[in-house]
């Protein structure tokens, strides 16, 4: 069972799961909570506990002096707690909820990744009104009494641009209509921004990303934003598709890897068509597991369709990822 810490003056509530430090459970959750070194040394996390019991992560309770003790000074980088806590802790802000609405998008550009996904980059009819979310969410495109769900695949900026990736078929016919009103400039409307699977900034966690076909939209966000963000956590882009087309940005997720040294990229194909890849073939969250034979200590976000998903997630906790620290909208729908 968690504990549950009342963050004070704001009012916050925070669930500390038993083993986890205040500073973990925090930015699992996506607050913003002021720390640094997350060693018990530069004092950015140090707070107050006005109620409750902690025990110390290593020896970090040597680093407080008498009278920081008496009067319940801590270091929430390094606080477990015992018990349910009252804290005193200034700057924490819980995460971002913006209200969901409804807004008119135009495309301004839209073009061809493979024969059947394309990419619409759509901005608001009136900048002052764009849906204000964050990598890793998701839109409605809303057509009369119909919607599709999609993720943004791109990290916020200050433009208001929505990138999507858009897997047409011709028995697609919410699709192909608004690919027509794509052509032809007219509005589409957008209505957001949902999802929590957004990027958690815990410390020095090595991170997957695991993609199946246009679920690369979503690790894409996630990329740019640990890219904007300085972030330099090992990061695992595994993507996995039926066919060669289907991997429509397998130069874009080759680059990154190339640039960025933490960056680390591996596709495979469950059905390739003779002569087009000479790569791995196979399903990626085995994949993933024979790369990585112990999950403990990684976090995971996973995309695409739902059964893959599930299958990942019991893969992938059998290798003893903890189930806290994977994050997929579908999972999180329970919880
Ligand atoms: S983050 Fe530096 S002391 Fe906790």
């Amino acid at each position: 069972m968690p504990y549950i810490v009342h963050i004070k003056p704001n009012d916050l509530i925070l669930h500390v799961n038993p083993g986890e430090t205040v500073l973990q459970a925090a930015l699992r959750q996506g607050f913003s909570f002021p720390f640094n070194c997350q060693n018990a040394v530069c004092g950015t996390c140090m707070g107050r506990v006005l109620r409750g019991k902690i025990e110390y992560l290593n020896d970090a309770e040597d680093e407080l002096c008498e009278e920081e003790k008496e009067e319940g000074y801590t270091f929430f980088c390094s606080a477990i707690p015992k018990s349910d806590l009252v804290i005193e802790m200034f700057n924490v802000e819980a995460p971002a909820e913006e209200p969901v609405k409804t807004v008119s998008y135009v495309a301004a550009t839209s073009h061809a990744l493979s024969p059947n996904t394309l990419l619409l980059e759509l901005y608001p009819q009136n900048k002052e009104e764009a849906l204000i979310f964050r990598a890793g969410q998701y839109v409605y495109i809303r057509q009369n009494e119909e919607a599709q769900a999609y993720s943004i695949a791109n990290a916020p900026d200050d433009s208001g641009r929505i990138e999507l990736h858009l897997r047409h078929t011709e028995d697609n016919i919410f699709a192909q209509k608004v690919i027509d009103l794509a052509k032809v400039q007219q509005p589409i409307a957008l209505s957001g921004a949902y999802g929590h699977c957004v990027l958690h900034a815990h410390p020095a966690m090595p991170t997957i990303l695991l993609a199946a076909g246009t679920g690369f939209s979503q690790m894409k966000a996630l990329i740019e934003e640990a890219l904007n963000r300085s972030l330099q956590n090992p990061i695992y882009l595994y993507w996995g598709a039926r066919k060669r087309e289907d991997l429509y940005a397998h130069a874009l997720a080759l680059e990154w890897a190339e640039h960025y040294p933490f960056i680390h990229y591996h596709a495979m194909l469950s059905a390739p068509e003779p002569g087009t890849w000479d790569g791995d073939t196979g399903y990626i969250d085995e994949y993933v597991v024979k790369q990585h034979v112990d999950l403990s200590g990684f976090q995971v976000y996973a995309s695409g369709p739902p059964d893959m998903v599930f299958s990942a997630f019991d893969l992938l906790t059998k290798h003893g990822l903890n189930a806290d620290f994977m994050y997929a909208d579908i999972l999180l729908l329970g919880k």
